[in-house]
């Protein structure tokens, strides 16, 4: 009504509306190197582009004299009331898409802001401590990449913990990094990975492996990080990860029903349904085509999910195959270089604002009739 109401007063909106727009806005703001890190995917980008796509081959079927006047998009999420079922997606070195260069910050504020929850990624460019004193009243996220070293695993966990996350997000598809076409060919994108080190050279157990200190010797701190950074784990670690906190334990990357079980029967708290946008492996499947295999899988355990959420019209869709919450990664990373936590703020209340009047409109007032009924293949 906002945005409407200003437009008949002639006031024009200074951030664009859609998707399109916030891409082609921040293509034109974002350095190069920085612009292909995140805008580029795995291969030819086949799969990060049909993540996009998949969406339309579902179609929204509206129900009439339902009397939708009001909404209740809350969800409840690990004991915690949640205002909307949309998260910020971990996103490293995200510091570097805002002009000052503490991009994790102005995410952080934009989910105090919102009550729209971060994930905030091991690689931020600000320490989680930091980036958690941001949340104001909004709960957060820890996303752990797993290190060799497994101290440095349970002191990120810990530090997690004291600084009141309020959940922890293990990703288990970026043990070792993609093939990145884009990022191969831009030859300053190591630099890219000097800036995402500040969780490793602020832990204490970090710091006790090297002979001098980051601030001494910083290349010898980045070749320890990149020794330690990726841990190939199999099931057999996963009740050492469920070990190291009480908090709820979320597993991303889960694309096969058996890995949700397992993950399930393991003591996981929730499934994370994603191919990481598309940045890993090309030549996979969608994400929301495995997403309600993953759903029947999970049992009723949470299921996250994220890849290729561009409006929302993709979140209803998404809720209605099963996701208990949706994740979004480079709708809000573009927010974040147009404006900060404004930007992000704004692509938050945009997506929110169409997911509510579609529900409106078509009939759909809570989460809970948005069924696989609500749904039709398009042919
Ligand atoms: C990511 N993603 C990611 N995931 C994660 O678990 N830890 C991380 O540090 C990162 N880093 C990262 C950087 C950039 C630039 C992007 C675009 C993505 C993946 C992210 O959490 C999410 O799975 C995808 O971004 C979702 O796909 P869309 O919304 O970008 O299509």
């Amino acid at each position: 009504n906002e945005i409407y109401f200003a437009g008949l007063l002639g006031i024009q909106p200074t951030l664009p509306m859609s998707y399109a727009g916030w891409e082609e806005r921040a293509r034109q703001a974002l350095p190069p190197s920085v612009l292909s890190y995140v805008a580029g995917g795995a291969g030819d980008e086949r799969t990060q582009n049909a993540n996009v796509t998949a969406f339309d081959r579902w179609g929204l079927v509206p129900r009439m004299f339902v009397g939708a006047a009001e909404r209740d998009l809350s969800i409840d999420l690990f004991g915690l009331t949640l205002p909307s079922p949309l998260f910020l997606a971990p996103v490293g070195v995200i510091g570097l898409c805002t002009q000052d260069g503490h991009g994790d910050l102005a995410t952080a504020r934009a989910a105090a802001r919102t009550g729209v929850p971060m994930v905030a990624s091991t690689l931020t460019v600000d320490p989680l401590e930091q980036v958690a004193a941001e949340f104001g009243d909004t709960p957060g996220f820890f996303q752990l990449y797993t290190p060799k070293n497994r101290d440095l695993a349970a002191s990120l966990v810990h530090r997690a913990e004291q600084a009141g996350y309020q959940g922890i997000v293990v990703t288990l598809d970026t043990w070792i990094t993609g093939w990145r076409p884009r990022d191969l060919g831009a030859s300053n994108f190591p630099q890219l990975r000097g800036h995402c080190l500040a969780n490793y050279t602020s832990d204490p157990v970090f710091r006790a492996t090297l002979d001098k200190t980051p601030e001494e010797d910083p290349r010898a701190a980045m070749l320890a990080w990149v020794q330690t950074f990726g841990n190939p784990l199999t099931w057999n670690d996963l009740p050492w990860l469920r070990s190291l906190t009480d908090l709820p334990l979320i597993v991303k990357g889960i694309n096969h029903p058996e890995d949700a079980r397992r993950a399930k029967d393991a003591g996981a708290d929730a499934v994370y349904c994603s191919n990481h946008g598309g940045r890993q492996a090309n030549g996979g499947l969608p994400a929301l085509d495995v997403l309600p295999e993953v759903v029947a899988a999970a049992d009723g355990l949470p299921v996250l999910f994220d890849s290729g959420i561009r409006s929302g019209a993709d979140i209803v869709k998404a809720l209605a195959l099963g996701a208990t919450a949706v994740g979004i990664g480079r709708p809000y990373v573009w927010g974040a270089a147009l404006a900060g936590t404004d930007g992000v703020v704004h692509v938050l209340r945009a997506l929110l604002a169409e997911t509510d009047l579609i529900m409106a409109v078509d009939g759909y007032p809570t989460l809970a009739d948005l069924t696989p009924d609500t749904l039709r293949l398009v042919r």
